[in-house]
């Protein structure tokens, strides 16, 4: 396809070509856009929690593909069966029992596509407008901008060093009387911390006790750098109160959106009678048969080592330039896998105004109050280290520094 590139109206782009009938097509740049990122040129955007271009292994999706086309077996074209492909799902099973340290069964795996898929599906087929839902106070902003949507009641309740706290948790379920509690136990999403243990077993049988669900959206479960985290909240399910989510996003690629929720077999009931499966049949079936592939032919293990090994040092070297170029009164933990570090700033800070002077200086980031359920946080900055190299991080650690020193 041959494309003339040419601007007019006001900067914008747009792009000509003649079709097989000699008619000329114009398209504008932004519609020809391919990823959701559209970032200012020069600008080092560490709100960005996705991986970088250069991570996506296209080599490991070729073989794949090759490998499962080979086969000449046209069914993963077909309508899939309603919870996913049954020999993926056993692959899947397969590689979590490995990865998460406790037995999974394929029966326990519904496929999806995505982590923010399966929670749509569940918030669709577990509660109704109105209903209340608990979350952490912060929490991931994209779910809340989700429960928004879904015109659900969220109270958020506050986390520490170990997570959610649990005396809270308590003292809120005399007051209300929530379907699930929206929870990321393991390196969350913006503060990093890890639930132990041990409030993990209490939580568990405080939704026993209470009946409420626990999502659990465990998407970094298996990026640990320095730690081994608790098994997944599944593990300490007794009774079918715990729905985890999982994703391919992190540890292969997100634009194959595939995902899984794993959970007691009879809870799935509700997805795979629904008119939307009914209908569509499985998710993502084809992308389902290529990512097999990928884990028969044991090419994730590798990607995930070297994922970890990047992730890592930028991690590292991140919080370093954060510890030399940060006046006092920023604080923050070196975090022990995921992808974000969460600076906490002196209580009066104000972190709009700073953002609009940041971003004149070429820098940005996701401010804390969007991660808040009650818009508060305002002094707190969410940094992702997943899509820059250690070159640009630091030279964004810089900026960031010289416009908080300007005031
Ligand atoms: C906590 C959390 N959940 C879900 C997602 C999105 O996952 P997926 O791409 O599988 O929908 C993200 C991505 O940033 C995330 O941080």
């Amino acid at each position: 396809m041959r494309l003339r590139k040419f601007s007019w109206a006001r900067q914008r782009i747009y792009f000509l070509k003649r079709n097989d009938d000699n008619c000329v097509l114009i398209f504008e740049k932004d519609s020809m856009q391919i990823t959701q990122l559209n970032i200012p040129k020069g600008m080092i955007d560490f709100g960005i929690g996705q991986p970088a271009i250069s991570l996506l292994p296209t080599d490991i999706l070729r073989q794949a593909a090759e490998h499962r086309l080979k086969q000449g077996d046209p069914s993963i074209l077909q309508y899939g069966t309603e919870p996913g492909n049954g020999y993926f799902r056993l692959v899947l099973s397969e590689f979590l029992s490995d990865g998460y340290r406790i037995p999974v069964s394929a029966d326990q795996l519904f496929i999806t596509s995505g982590a923010t898929q399966g929670l749509n599906l569940i918030c669709t087929y577990f509660t109704s407008p109105g209903d209340t839902i608990f979350v952490e106070e912060p929490s991931y902003f994209l779910a809340l901008h989700l429960f928004k949507d879904r015109h659900l009641k969220v109270v958020g309740l506050p986390v520490d060093e170990d997570g959610l706290i649990i005396e809270v948790l308590e003292e809120k379920l005399n007051e209300h009387k929530p379907v699930f509690l929206y929870s990321i136990p393991t390196f969350h999403n913006p503060s990093t911390v890890t639930l132990s243990a041990d409030r993990r077993e209490k939580l568990v049988s405080l939704s026993e006790k209470y009946h409420f669900f626990i999502v659990a959206d465990e998407v970094y479960q298996l990026l640990a750098y320095t730690v081994t985290p608790p098994p997944p909240m599944m593990a300490y399910d007794n009774t079918g109160t715990v729905l985890s989510l999982g994703s391919f996003s992190k540890i292969l690629a997100p634009g194959l959106r595939l995902g899984w929720i794993q959970a007691a077999p009879f809870l799935f009931k509700r997805l795979t009678q629904s008119g939307l499966l009914l209908s569509g049949g499985g998710l993502n079936p084809f992308t389902s048969g290529i990512v097999q592939s990928v884990l028969e032919l044991n090419l994730l293990e590798n990607h995930l080592e070297h994922l970890k090994k990047i992730y890592r040092e930028r991690s590292s070297n991140l919080s370093t330039a954060l510890s030399e170029y940060l006046p006092p009164g920023v604080n923050f933990s070196e975090p022990q896998g995921g992808f974000f570090i969460w600076l906490r700033l002196p209580e009066k800070f104000d972190v709009e105004s700073f953002r609009s002077r940041a971003r004149e200086q070429n820098v940005d980031f996701q401010p804390g109050n969007n991660f808040s359920s009650k818009q508060r946080l305002r002094n707190y900055i969410r940094l992702s280290f997943s899509y820059y190299d250690v070159g640009e991080l630091r030279k964004g650690v810089s900026r960031l520094a010289s416009v908080l020193k300007t005031g």
